[in-house]
């Protein structure tokens, strides 16, 4: 990596859903005349490619290639912009690297700092040392303004008690579309398609999404959570999670008869509402599950793939501090994205 100052560019790894909007929303936004930084490189798991004049075609060669590539990091510079837009555990080892050598990352991967805590700490000391920009608020709420509000919190000087609510956009979304009558698959599938799960959509339906995210507000908060800290209550049967991911798809109808379960014993139950939760106390106690709630609880308001999330501390100790809105999906995770770019520079 070379440590010459020139002018920042960007390059964005990752040209699935995500990464394309990115672009689509990069192009809007230099064509109504804000000054957005040079898109300079594509990245994916196939290609590593400049970036030319029309980055719309560009995209299309990047996203119709085939073969297999890793990003040098001699094609980046001390300044740059890196743009993770994959969900990809060997990227996420690199985001400290980067930041030692002076490149800004900017991550709708929760792998950075939402899986270990040694490298979460690698990352956030990398970016402190180096003075260079991690930005992560695409990492929890695709862009709501959650981990930047608990961080604010934290440095106010306030305690964090308590965060819990709902942190899945995809399972929000699936939730506020099952009937009951409908198989549960075929709404996944649908959410899948619409870019609100993971690209194995096991990694929502199992808690780990959420997880991670817990790990991410936590640590925002000051608190070293680790993965193990947390109990997760997975909705993936073990013979759904042990298959490889090309053979998922045609597997998902095992979903149904539990998910159908759940429902029919919440609807017994004077009307509960389905749904996926999150929370974390200040003690470090924290776990992730499906609830039935009764229809008219907080938690249950939002629709589509709206979080909400209410967050409890030394100010917010009776009425907690809510925030919910739109929390997946290509559109408002690029939109986030782009705010840190923005911010970097
Ligand atoms: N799969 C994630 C979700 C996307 O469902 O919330 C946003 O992180």
């Amino acid at each position: 990596m070379s440590s010459v100052k020139s002018k920042p560019r960007i390059a964005l790894l990752g040209t699935g859903v995500v990464g394309s909007a990115f672009v689509s929303r990069w192009l809007r936004l230099r064509e109504r005349g804000v000054a957005v930084t040079e898109l300079a490189l594509l990245v994916n798991s196939r290609v590593a490619l400049e970036c030319r004049a029309d980055a719309a075609a560009s995209l299309q060669t990047a996203r119709a290639a085939q073969g297999v590539a890793k990003l040098r990091d001699d094609a980046l510079r001390a300044g740059d912009i890196l743009v993770d837009a994959t969900a990809s555990e060997a990227v996420a080892q690199r985001h400290a690297a980067w930041l030692q050598h002076g490149v800004h990352v900017v991550t709708a991967n929760k792998l950075g700092i939402g899986a270990d805590l040694q490298r979460a700490n690698e990352i956030r000391d990398a970016s402190e040392k180096s003075g260079v920009h991690y930005g992560d608020s695409a990492t929890v709420g695709a862009g709501l303004p959650l981990i930047r509000s608990i961080r604010e919190l934290a440095r106010g000087g306030d305690r964090i008690h308590r965060v819990e609510g709902v942190l899945s956009g995809s399972l929000a979304w699936l939730f506020n579309h099952y009937d009951g009558m409908r198989a549960f698959s075929g709404f996944v599938r649908q959410a899948r398609e619409a870019g609100y799960t993971e690209p194995d959509p096991r990694i929502d339906l199992s808690g780990e999404d959420v997880r991670r995210k817990l790990l991410i507000l936590a640590r925002a908060a000051g608190l070293p959570l680790q993965a193990q800290d947390i109990e997760v209550n997975s909705l993936v049967p073990p013979s759904l999670a042990s298959l490889p991911l090309d053979a998922v798809d045609a597997q998902l109808e095992q979903l149904d008869a539990p998910l159908h379960a759940h429902f029919a014993e919440a609807y017994k139950n004077g009307g509960q509402k389905l749904r996926f939760l999150g929370r974390f106390d200040g003690e470090g106690k924290a776990s992730v599950g499906i609830a039935a709630l009764p229809a008219d609880h907080p938690l249950c308001g939002g629709s589509g793939t709206d979080n909400k999330v209410a967050i409890f501390s030394d100010r917010y100790d009776v009425n907690p501090l809510v925030i919910q809105g739109p929390g997946a999906g290509a559109e408002v995770t690029a939109a986030a994205l782009l705010d840190d770019v923005l911010r970097v520079v």
